[in-house]
């Protein structure tokens, strides 16, 4: 790969510490084995998300003194909507404090019981929301996506076939919304295409079905668009962001990812009548409509943050480092979802670890090894995510995959952090058939891995 480097300069530091292996041993036992459960201070580097966890701007910390905390129509809020609407071109912007609030608001709205809801595959809060106001999610990914070494470089997409297939067996009148989620983090942080954007809205549109986007990471999925399709390598990323909003008909976001903020999020709608239903909720569970749970200095910040992310060269260096970390691992042998996406490098956990099967979560006996090894935090996304039953059968069905994600915090860490991370895991793969997997001490119904306690299956010693 090329020489990189940052196109910014560090100008405020955190300091950040190893703690001892001893001391990491006691850590993640007084955890359950719940990374979710470890102090900040405990960990070394923290892949667990790239949500709010980016570090802000010089230009958008001077937009936070800027910050007009009036409870009403503050002056940041008219510039939170105005930027909004140049880059995503929607009518109306309804702030929240972060995206599953805007699914609350938006399911509780729309969603009957047993009315399905499509993406091409729910995040977890997405899939929790839809379940909890009695809809039924339905993923239907693309076919590339089913194979992780697949370098297609959409395999994000929606399978657009499987859609209209479904749409017809069900009835539009049961599918109040469809998703596209972009880039499609759960598998892999894959982009979706403009053609796949566009085929998709066609099928809705013979349905009358609407379409959004829950587009936490639009710019880099805008971003691939540039560098990977065909007619668009002279657009720029605004120009691309413009055309993919414009066959949506709303969109959630967490501001949290490619809003560079530590905190927000908001719904674009153009439907008049359904921005004052999801207004007159969110004022009842979230704040005023010009806040949404938000202090007006957040707002700038957002605002601000969302025309830095249409940076070319910012997105360059971002999805460089991502593939940095994946290329570092594969020299290592190390299986990951290939081709790297844009915030994360997924390890095919499964595949690393063939001997733990999927019900003793191989993708979780690896984040705990993770952190033994380097003080390193990252996550499962495998089936102690997104363990479903069938809504016919009442079936179990495993996740498709057994991932860990590696998120790269947006502007925080450098390639020397990254190369960490590679290291102790080329040092679990010398022992990695002595690790063991888990079962569940305390669970859930909903979004269980966040209070789970674990325990392993069989003890490992602290020095593997
Ligand atoms: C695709 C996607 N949608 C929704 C959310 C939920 O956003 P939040 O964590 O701000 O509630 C996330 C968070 O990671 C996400 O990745």
């Amino acid at each position: 790969m090329d020489h990189f480097a940052e196109p910014y300069r560090i100008k405020v530091v955190e300091p950040i510490n190893l703690i001892s292996r001893e001391e990491r041993e006691q850590k993640i036992r007084e955890a359950y084995f719940n990374i979710f459960n470890l102090k900040s201070r405990d960990v070394f580097v923290d892949l667990l998300t790239d949500s709010g966890t980016g570090a802000m701007s010089d230009n958008q910390w001077a937009g936070m003194m800027l910050g007009d905390e009036a409870y009403a129509q503050c002056r940041n809020y008219e510039n939170f909507v105005e930027t909004l609407r140049d880059v995503f071109g929607f009518e109306f912007f309804i702030p929240v404090h972060q995206g599953r609030v805007a699914e609350n608001l938006l399911f509780s709205t729309i969603v009957k019981k047993g009315d399905y809801i499509i993406n091409n595959t729910h995040f977890d809060t997405t899939r929790a929301n839809t379940l909890h106001k009695g809809g039924i999610p339905i993923d239907l990914i693309c076919k590339e996506s089913k194979d992780p070494h697949s370098d297609f470089p959409f395999k994000g997409n929606m399978d657009v076939e499987a859609l209209e297939d479904f749409i017809r067996e069900k009835g539009a009148e049961k599918i109040p919304a469809c998703f596209l989620t972009i880039t499609n983090n759960s598998t892999g942080g894959q982009p979706v295409s403009m053609a796949n954007i566009k085929a998709t809205k066609m099928v809705l549109d013979k349905f009358d079905i609407p379409l959004y986007f829950d587009c936490a990471r639009f710019a880099e999925n805008a971003f691939f668009i540039k560098t990977k399709e065909k007619g668009y390598a002279e657009k720029s990323i605004k120009e691309i962001t413009r055309e993919m909003f414009s066959y949506a008909d709303g969109a959630l976001m967490s501001a949290k990812k490619d809003g560079l903020v530590n905190m927000g999020g908001f719904i674009g709608i153009n439907d008049a009548e359904l921005e004052q239903k999801l207004t007159n909720l969110m004022i009842l569970i979230e704040g005023f409509r010009t806040y949404g749970g938000l202090a007006g200095r957040d707002l700038e910040a957002i605002a601000r943050g969302i025309y830095e992310a249409l940076d070319e060269r910012y997105l360059e260096f971002r999805t460089k480092q991502v593939k940095f970390l994946g290329d570092e691992l594969m020299k290592r042998g190390v299986p990951i979802i290939e081709p790297t996406g844009g915030h994360a490098v997924f390890i095919n956990a499964g595949e690393f670890l063939p001997h733990i099967p999927p019900g003793e979560f191989p993708g979780q006996a690896l984040v705990v090894a993770l952190y033994r090894e380097g003080g390193i935090r990252s996550c499962e996304i495998g089936s102690i995510m997104f363990e479903s039953e069938d809504p016919t059968s009442g079936e179990k069905k495993y996740a498709p995959y057994e991932l860990v994600r590696l998120a790269v915090p947006r502007r925080v860490y450098t390639n020397a952090h990254l190369m960490h991370v590679a290291l102790c895991i080329e040092k679990i793969a010398g022992y990695k058939d002595k690790l063991s997997g888990f079962d569940f001490e305390y669970e859930t119904k909903y979004l269980r891995h966040f209070t789970m306690r674990l325990r392993e299956i069989k003890p490992v010693t602290a020095k593997v």
